[in-house]
């Protein structure tokens, strides 16, 4: 069977704001399968802040994306046709696809999706790195404790909205910081947040003092920057600093600012430590199965922000994470194709 790609590939290295001229778009026809190998019809696309980092040259956790490359995503398809004994054609698949309609995969990285469980765009949410990551970087490193104060940045994204739920169901005061009053009473009045700060409201500091008397045992940080250095002066003794991310730097044509009142962690006797999801790998299956009795009990509520296109519409998604565009998991679900 002749199937046609379409391919979103990086053309060049962005400074800031990723533009049109960082990617080309190539149509190519797809090779048919090796033994051992089979081909998949991309059928969501995950968004993810961190491919703004992927585009850069130089030392991460994982390599950067070569110039001329298919831009590195994760990503849920269905099996087409195969020659691996272990896939089938009509199965649903999580992997690194990359940003285009069709992969071709010996099976590498690649797990089952079950569609029974939750829909395929919920295993790149909730159910996937972004309920993971909230699972694993707030428990293991946030260790909170009923009772105490948790703060989450970037809290009505995915990994923030997930974080600050299990917060609540572990007993824990929640404060949301998200971008805008939308954001801010979907966090309180759907998820259960005990209260939510609009940090462009301009407020931060003032709000900040108010939500949290006692100060911060638990700050999950997706964002960096300002609203670090601000949470930083509120810490409790003992709280730990959880940097998930720092999506507010990710675009800084100059050396990201780091929180100039770091002494902050002396005088609060806190540690501050970033973690990288890949690390859980061993324990990937006791996140998903305890998100996904949370989910399963109406305990945990995911959302998944799903934009209808094709590939060639992947660059203006991406623009949405930094544009603050997005409530919940960003997906592109890819139309048309065979
Ligand atoms: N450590 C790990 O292993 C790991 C794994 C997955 C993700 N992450 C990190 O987790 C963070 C969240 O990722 P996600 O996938 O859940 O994305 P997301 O939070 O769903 O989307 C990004 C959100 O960031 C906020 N934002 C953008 N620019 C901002 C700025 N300048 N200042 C403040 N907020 C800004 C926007 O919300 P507002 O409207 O609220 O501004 C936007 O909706 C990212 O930093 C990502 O790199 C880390």
């Amino acid at each position: 069977m002749t199937l046609v790609n379409t391919q979103c590939r990086l053309a060049a290295r962005p400074v800031g704001l990723p533009q049109a001229s960082n990617w080309s778009f190539v149509e190519e026809p797809v090779r048919e399968p090796a033994p051992g190998e089979f081909r998949v019809r991309v059928e969501y696309i995950s968004v993810d802040p961190a491919m703004r980092s992927w585009m850069n040259a130089g030392r991460s956790y994982v390599p950067p994306v070569e110039i001329g490359e298919v831009m590195r995503a994760a990503g849920v398809g269905r099996v087409i046709d195969s020659h691996h004994p272990d896939y089938h054609a009509g199965e649903y698949l999580y992997g690194t696809f990359g940003v285009q309609r069709y992969a071709v995969s010996d099976g590498k990285g690649v797990t089952r999706v079950d569609t029974t469980l939750a829909p395929a765009p919920v295993h790149l949410g909730a159910l996937g790195f972004s309920g993971l990551s909230a699972y694993f970087g707030l428990l293991d490193i946030g260790r909170p404790e009923p009772g105490q104060t948790v703060v989450v940045s970037g809290a009505a994204g995915s990994v923030g909205s997930i974080a600050g739920q299990i917060a609540r169901i572990k007993g824990c005061r929640v404060i949301g910081i998200a971008g805008g009053a939308d954001k801010c009473r979907w966090l309180v009045e759907e998820l259960g947040f005990d209260a939510a700060i609009d940090y462009k409201a301009g407020e931060l500091r003032s709000q900040l003092k108010e939500h949290t008397p006692d100060g911060v045992d638990v700050f999950f940080d997706n964002v960096g920057g300002d609203i670090l250095e601000q949470v930083l002066a509120r810490l409790a003794r003992g709280a730990r600093v959880v940097i998930c991310g720092a999506i507010s730097q990710y675009n800084a044509t100059e050396a990201p600012r780091g929180p100039a009142n770091y002494m902050q962690l002396l005088v609060a006797r806190a540690s501050m430590t970033g973690f990288v999801i890949f690390d859980y790998a061993k324990r990937y299956a006791e996140g998903v199965t305890q998100l996904a009795q949370w989910l399963r009990s109406g305990e945990l509520r995911s959302r998944e922000d799903i934009v209808h296109g094709g590939i060639e519409q992947f660059p203006d998604v991406l623009l949405r994470l930094f544009h603050g565009e997005n409530t919940g998991k960003l997906v592109l679900a890819l139309e048309g194709g065979e």
